[in-house]
């Protein structure tokens, strides 16, 4: 979902557009830049004996699950057929309902409110007139499907295991059916529409189903809340009214950790909150973070006074969102932890890689335009500081991306031991709770709205720079200026995922697929790196027209060793298509289908059936290809 906020970074770094240009015009690569370049910086990195001896080790942790199958490393960078499903054509890529490649099959799981164990409460079904309540919300499967992370049970099945999933948004026209909320009971529904769900999910007789769990929870906007790490004891997330942390909210993408935990991230809170008092003005912090007297329209601080800015009583209550909030799939009664060490920004995801001495490395988009993207590297190997009862998460360094024109880039330390830094911060926790005025101090490259993150074969890294609608310099020699199309990138730290310097390169742009009838795609949002060297592309935003046909937002796989890029499945219209997590064996996906038709029954009455008058619904869809092979292949 774009949510306009206009430009909140005025720091005039030098934007990631320029930097990028400068790049591409050195290498004289124009067009089919694509392909070239991937060609070029794997065959590069391939060459490179260390590199290659190095990634093999890497390359078996980067798995949650596929631990030793891939073989070498140079065996992954050798094999460039891993692509053989019919594409799905442009002519299947439209309408009120879910085209996908002929080889492949699909079944929906766990709609907007379903009930969260199933014959366990009540269950919505669409019907426009009977909404979900407040009360039966909470009990009830969110909206908004976003990111979402498969636990298997015994760390191995796969056919049974704990899914958390996010509900990043729903407007109040889908779960309201009004624009307006008009008592604080409305806004609580919406409340408990977002957040996350955790479902205990098994297969049986061929058919996945949510069943009746002791650890199926739903957490929501009113779930009291942890805090942990620096910012923790500081003034920023106190509020004169005294009340406890509560809520996680626009939960976007998502990460896992090694131990078994969800990661899940906060990206556009500043929504949510608006001012009651047509005096209030905000503070340079707050404006930085894009907070407005009205929000995006949920009107939730006209009932709840937490999220009115104008309210004294709740001063800092907005800095108690804009994190990664850690939580346990298996133990339904653990309170979430929100990991302040992680910063503070509009969060997509998470995603790891095992870093050299087993620190846990991650990497994380801000997706505003001009934004940031951030590494965070703990302290010491994960293993070693569980053991000593102190999270990963908690102690660490985060550091902001800078992109030279050399195709090498910096990792630059967010720490109050930076001189930078100490002139303007008074602390850590303030560097943290503020860490976009943080990066701007220091000359971080401003990105073209980073989405998602992912960690492929070789710890080689990608982020979708989902699009820039607010770049107008016109530059004929450079596709991208403007960029509405977007593109993604790619990046390799030094061989132990330590180093503050790394090298990259722009793996696609999408406006070099348009018109291409197998791979034409806009808005690059979900990706996901698989251990074979594919990189699953799921999109939000405008889709070129192809041979006539303005095509629905979709999921496609590239090779990522030799460019090619296919399309698997397309969304039903005015929706959009994100979240991946796999079974152990990668023969089972699910993918989600957020807002079809945005919430409007006469668009799609998806998943019900076309006609049925149903309101369309949020769901997951469970992937497999009919002949049980790697989904993907
Ligand atoms: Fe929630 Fe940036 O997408
Ligand atoms: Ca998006
Ligand atoms: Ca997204």
């Amino acid at each position: 979902m774009i949510h306009d906020n206009g430009v909140s970074n005025k720091s005039g770094n030098r934007p990631f557009e320029d930097v990028m240009r400068a790049t591409m015009s050195r290498r004289n690569v124009l067009i089919r830049g694509a392909a070239l370049s991937a060609t070029g910086f794997l065959s590069a990195l391939a060459g490179n004996k260390a590199f290659v001896q190095s990634a093999t080790a890497a390359t078996t942790t980067e798995s949650a699950f596929g631990a030793g199958e891939l073989g070498s490393s140079t065996a992954v960078a050798q094999r460039a057929d891993l692509i053989h499903f019919p594409f799905l054509p442009p002519s299947e890529s439209v309408g009120p309902s879910v085209g996908i490649s002929s080889e492949y099959q699909y079944e929906v799981i766990i709609p907007w409110g379903e009930a969260l164990e199933l014959g366990v409460g009540p269950s919505y079904d669409g019907d426009p007139v009977n909404r979900p309540t407040a009360a039966t919300q909470i009990e009830q499967i969110g909206i908004g499907h976003d990111g979402m992370w498969f636990f298997p049970m015994g760390g191995t099945s796969n056919d049974h295991g704990m899914l958390a999933i996010n509900h990043e948004f729903g407007t109040n026209f889908h779960v309201l059916g009004k624009d307006d909320p008009e008592s604080l009971e409305e806004v609580r529904t919406s409340q408990h529409a977002h957040g996350v769900s955790v479902v205990e999910l098994r297969k049986t007789r061929g058919k996945w189903r949510n069943i009746p769990s002791p650890n199926a929870r739903r957490i929501h906007v009113n779930t009291p809340m942890a805090f942990s790490g620096p910012v923790v004891g500081s003034t920023f997330l106190e509020t004169p009214a005294g009340n406890p942390p509560k809520g996680t909210v626009n939960n976007c993408s998502n990460g896992y950790t090694p131990w078994g935990t969800y990661l899940t991230c906060e990206e556009n809170f500043n929504g949510y909150f608006g001012a009651t008092k047509e005096d209030w003005t905000p503070t340079p912090e707050q404006e930085r973070y894009g907070f407005t007297s009205t929000g995006f329209g949920y009107g939730w601080y006209n009932f709840d006074p937490r999220f009115d800015l104008s309210n004294p009583d709740y001063t800092n209550e907005e800095n108690r969102f804009g994190w990664v909030v850690e939580i346990d799939p298996m133990d339904g009664s653990q309170m979430p932890v929100k990991r302040t060490a992680l910063g503070r920004f509009k969060h997509e995801g998470v995603a790891f890689a095992e870093g050299k001495g087993g620190r846990f490395v991650c990497y994380m988009g801000d997706d505003e335009r001009f934004d940031y993207l951030y590494k965070y590297v703990s302290a010491y190997g994960w293993r070693q500081m569980l053991a000593r009862g102190v999270s990963p998460l908690d102690e660490g360094t985060l550091y902001v991306a800078k992109f030279n024109d050399d195709s090498t880039g910096e990792w630059l330390p967010l720490t109050i031991e930076n001189p930078v830094l100490r002139e303007q911060f008074s602390s850590q926790a303030e560097v943290l709770t503020y860490v976009r005025l943080a990066a701007d101090a220091l000359g971080a490259t401003p990105m073209d709205r980073p989405e998602w993150t992912s960690v492929g074969p070789q710890n080689i890294a990608y982020c979708s720079l989902t699009n820039n609608s607010q770049r107008t310099e016109p530059n004929p020699a450079n596709p991208l200026v403007p960029n509405p199309d977007g593109h993604i990138i790619r990046w390799r730290d030094g061989d132990d995922l330590l180093s503050d310097r790394f090298t990259w390169d722009i793996f696609i742009f999408s406006q070099d697929t348009h018109s291409d009838e197998e791979a034409a795609f806009g808005s690059p949002d979900g990706i996901w790196a698989d251990p074979e060297g594919r990189l699953f592309i799921e999109t939000d935003g405008d889709q070129p027209t192809v041979e006539g046909f303005e095509l629905n937002n979709q999921m496609l796989v590239a090779n990522t060793i030799t460019g090619e890029v296919r399309r698997l499945l397309s969304g039903p219209a005015d929706c959009e298509v994100t979240g991946i997590t796999v079974t152990p064996d990668r023969r089972t996906m699910f993918i989600n289908i957020q807002h079809p038709g945005d919430g409007d029954p006469t668009v799609t009455n998806f998943p019900a059936s076309q006609g049925s008058g149903k309101i369309p619904r949020d769901c997951t869809l469970v992937l497999t290809r009919k002949d049980g092979g790697i989904v993907g292949s």
